[in-house]
């Protein structure tokens, strides 16, 4: 029997990479899934995880947005019975030096990776908690814990999002619904993919285990925290980084 079998989970950002990955890994370990997505077309992801024998409801939604981002879980609810675990993985860069960054490219990764969180969050938790049971996860990023340059609105995006696990962990708690965060270091995807190779030579030299981690590092992670071996640990941001902070 799966890690998570008779589970629904809830997993922004889907269609590719570590979104991806999480689906995957969720639907052998048994889960049902409702798949979120902004533009990227999940129908790949959909017939995978369907053809290992699960239920699977893909959206395109934007989670930055209130009105798209609330209505999320209820469908979730209404199409396949319920909401157990809830992964807000949807992010996005838009890099600049602090000097240069435009106010909307402050706004743009603050409202996809931390309100879009938020508004899941909160309607997740309604559900959860009239439960008694849930799990929800934050994909956030090593870049919260140590800062990197070029990025301040990405850094505070998911330094916000430990915070907000965090609260959130501590207000949940005596539903027996757990929040945590996984930070990942450098993990080989389309958002990593842009860097060029004297920067990706440059970040290896930063790793400790000297090499970038797949998607599926992470995946491992969230199996683990979506499932009962984690049911005692809440509020915490595991680190999946090769050793990048430590
Ligand atoms: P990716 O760019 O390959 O995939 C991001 C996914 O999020 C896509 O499916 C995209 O459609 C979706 N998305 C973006 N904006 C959205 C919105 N407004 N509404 C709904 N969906 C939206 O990214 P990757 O690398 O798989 O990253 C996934 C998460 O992991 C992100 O939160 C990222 O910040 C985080 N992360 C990634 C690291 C890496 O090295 N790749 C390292 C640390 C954290």
């Amino acid at each position: 029997m799966g890690k998570l079998e008779g589970k629904v989970a809830l997993i922004t950002g889907a269609a590719r990479g570590i979104g991806r990955a999480i689906a995957e890994a969720f639907a052998r370990e048994g889960a049902d899934l409702f798949l979120v997505t902004r533009s990227t077309p999940l129908d790949e992801v959909k017939s995978v995880c369907e053809a290992l024998g699960r239920r699977v409801v893909a959206r395109q939604a934007n989670v930055a947005d209130h009105t798209g981002a609330t209505v999320l879980v209820g469908d979730a609810v209404a199409q396949l019975g319920g909401l157990d675990i809830l992964v807000n993985n949807a992010g996005i860069t838009r890099d600049a030096l602090l000097v240069r960054m435009k106010d909307a490219d402050f706004d743009d990764v603050i409202n996809t990776n931390l309100r879009g969180a938020f508004y899941l969050m909160r309607e997740a938790a309604k559900v959860m908690m009239k439960k008694r049971w849930g799990r929800i996860i934050n994909i956030s990023s090593v870049v919260g814990e140590v800062g990197n340059a070029g990025q301040v609105n990405y850094a505070a995006s998911k330094a916000g999002l430990i915070g907000m696990t965090k609260s959130a962990a501590r207000e949940l708690a005596p539903r027996q619904v757990t929040v945590n965060a996984i930070a990942p270091g450098f993990i080989t995807t389309d958002m990593t993919e842009v860097l060029n190779d004297a920067a990706k030579a440059q970040l290896l030299q930063s790793i400790p285990l000297g090499r970038f981690g797949a998607p599926e590092v992470v995946a491992a992670g969230a199996v683990f925290l979506a499932s009962g071996d984690a049911a005692y640990i809440t509020g915490h941001t595991l680190a999946v980084n090769g050793g990048m902070a430590m």
